[in-house]
């Protein structure tokens, strides 16, 4: 397995092959930078970051809003690229990919959980997932069972057929986090997932995630503002200002060495 953690029925090791010369971390991030626009309006919203997260963990970004957070998860998932710097996932480097290789990185190896679930509001939450799959390129006969099978392990088995609005936040950030686990992606990015949530469904949300960490050996990296969330991560990082600093952890560490 590629994380080193479980052969539950979750995981594909098919999607993740590290090659020979892979660190045991599921992400490398070092002396990563991001800048906005140029001249006197340039915005350095990441200065030289690096942190080390090892598969199967829960890992917090807390700090501000502005601080920086979004900006990171986007280059850690394939979304943007950096200014400078390097970004290992698996032990291979993404900084530098072609557009095809990337959309290929964020179809298969890495899994968005957005702020506001970004669920398609036309359809069911069975349907939400199976588009996923779709765009995965998973083959048509096996995005049906794959939908209902993660939808029931986020305990959504009885809320297959409801479209968001039929269902509450909780129900739809569960319906979020399905179709994030579907493509049985080895890392997470969640931006703020429980930020729009009563602290109640907060506190399921984070034991769900907590568990894909531990039990499916996931890597989750959340951004949060929430203590309750932090309070479950195996290591947090503060960002102040594009600066990243480890607030706590042994196996992970603000500076590469
Ligand atoms: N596409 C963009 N163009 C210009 N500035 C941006 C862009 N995205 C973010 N920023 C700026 O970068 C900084 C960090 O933003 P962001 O990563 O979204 O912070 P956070 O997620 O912690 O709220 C902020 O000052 C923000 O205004
Ligand atoms: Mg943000």
């Amino acid at each position: 397995m590629p994380n080193g953690k479980g052969g539950t029925a979750i995981r594909n090791s098919a999607t993740f092959a590290p090659p020979a010369s892979a660190t045991d971390y599921a992400i490398v991030v070092r002396d990563l930078s991001r800048t906005y626009g140029e001249g006197i309006t340039a915005v350095i919203a990441l200065r030289k970051a690096g942190f080390r997260a090892s598969p199967g963990k829960l890992v917090a970004i807390t700090g501000r809003s502005g601080s920086g957070k979004t900006t990171l998860l986007n280059l850690i998932g394939g979304l943007d690229t950096p200014t400078s710097g390097t970004i290992l996932l698996g032990g291979r480097d993404i900084s530098r990919l072609t557009e095809r290789e990337r959309t290929f990185l964020r179809r298969r190896q890495v899994a968005f959980i957005f702020q506001a679930f970004a669920l398609m509001p036309t359809l069911s939450a069975l349907e939400n997932v199976v588009l996923a799959l779709h765009i995965a390129g998973f083959p048509a006969r096996a995005r049906g069972p794959r939908a209902r099978e993660v939808l029931e392990l986020v305990g959504l088995g009885k809320r297959l057929d409801h479209r968001p609005y039929e269902m509450s936040g909780g129900e739809q950030e569960r319906a979020a986090i399905a179709r994030a686990l579907a493509t049985s992606a080895p890392l997470i990015l969640a931006d703020e997932p429980t930020g729009e949530l009563d602290t109640a469904t907060g506190h399921e949300i984070i034991e769900l995630l907590s568990n894909l960490a531990h039990d499916q050996g996931v890597t989750v990296l959340v951004a949060t503002h929430d203590p309750a969330m932090v309070a479950a991560a195996d290591h947090t990082f503060s960002m102040i200002d594009g600066v990243l600093s480890a607030v706590e952890g042994r196996d992970i560490r603000a500076t590469e060495p």
